[in-house]
């Protein structure tokens, strides 16, 4: 079979979720055109890029079928919205994190794309109905929310505007299977969409928590790290229900008043500041510094770690 694939992709942005969509798409097969508006920023990024997926190649994590070389011919930098735009079958946007421009690319868009092309937003919060409300190509329009980062972390959140049409998030549901990443399709937009919903509902609890002094900041992430999160990175907690007792009904049988109970307990949404905000942020900056080298240094550690956990779950998903 032909690795490469019909049809080209545009990524609109070339920033750090930009150029990771562009990777995933080449190891799927796909031209990318990689647009920005300033020609030195798209240099640097296929140069980035370049770099990235020889490193891939030498470590044995490159996805895809495809040599490096291979994948990185695939890429084409460009400074011309309508240029990139035209023929193209599907454009992420990966512009950064403000509704007013992300509304002007938009607009953009609608005014040169075709009546098949479908136009994704990476937005970590944004809801569609901002975004997409009165585009004329709005049923062509909807939400892919990545993970950073996107190349280790395959989850993306498809987000609908009440107008976009069924077959929009069939496709891009399609299109993310094909290359490897796993989609989720919510029926409809709500505020933090669902991944950040989970997460910001544990971030609440651990704040309170640290903040009456139950536990420290350093023993809280633990709780986490070397506990929850290691069957979280291979099972949910809807699943981690149904495992810990005999199945799901006698899950809610035997523990059903207790997670009430507790629940009812839970203290304020915590205003994120003042004195539990100062001593969490000495607990982290012990570990870790808050300045480029230092974070850089953990976050390069992180996505080493995210790589290997990436290898062993595909290894586990061929067995
Ligand atoms: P970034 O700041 O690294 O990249 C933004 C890129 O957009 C830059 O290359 C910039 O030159 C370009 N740009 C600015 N104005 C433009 C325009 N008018 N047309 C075309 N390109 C333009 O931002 P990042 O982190 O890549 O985020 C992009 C989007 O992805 C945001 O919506 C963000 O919320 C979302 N996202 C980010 C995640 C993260 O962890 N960084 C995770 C998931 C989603």
């Amino acid at each position: 079979m032909n690795p490469i694939q019909e049809g080209r992709v545009v990524i609109v942005g070339s920033g750090l979720i930009g150029c990771s969509w562009a990777m995933v798409f080449v190891s799927g097969g796909f031209q990318v055109t990689l647009y920005d508006i300033v020609q030195e920023q798209v240099t640097k990024a296929l140069e980035k890029i370049g770099e990235q997926l020889k490193e891939l190649e030498k470590i044995g994590m490159l996805k895809g079928s495809l040599k490096a070389d291979e994948q990185l011919s695939l890429i084409k930098g460009c400074t011309d919205l309508k240029v990139a735009v035209e023929g193209a079958v599907y454009v992420q946007e990966c512009t950064p994190e403000n509704l007013e421009l992300k509304k002007k690319i938009f607009g953009q868009l609608d005014l040169i794309a075709s009546n098949d092309v479908i136009l994704s937003s990476s937005t970590s919060c944004l809801l569609p109905t901002k975004l997409f409300t009165g585009l004329k190509h709005v049923k062509q329009c909807i939400v892919a929310h990545p993970v950073n980062p996107p190349y280790y972390v395959p989850l993306v959140e498809l987000v609908p505007h009440p107008e976009t049409d069924p077959s929009t998030l069939g496709k891009t549901y399609a299109l993310m299977k094909k290359i490897g990443q796993t989609p989720v399709k919510l029926t409809k937009e709500i505020d933090g969409f669902v991944l950040n919903r989970l997460q910001y509902a544990i971030i609440s609890e651990a704040w309170r928590l640290v903040g009456e002094g139950i536990i420290s900041p350093v023993d809280l992430d633990l709780v986490m790290s070397d506990g929850l999160g290691m069957r979280y990175a291979f099972i949910g907690p809807l699943e981690t229900m149904h495992l810990n007792a005999e199945g799901m009904l006698n899950y809610c049988d035997r523990y059903r008043e207790g997670m009430i109970r507790v629940l009812k307990s839970f203290g304020p949404i915590p205003d994120f500041a003042g004195a539990t905000e100062q001593k969490i942020n000495q607990a982290m900056c012990k570990e870790t510094p808050a300045d480029p080298e230092h974070l850089n240094a953990r976050r390069h550690w992180r996505d080493d770690c995210l790589v290997r956990l990436a290898k062993l779950k595909k290894e586990i998903k061929s067995d």
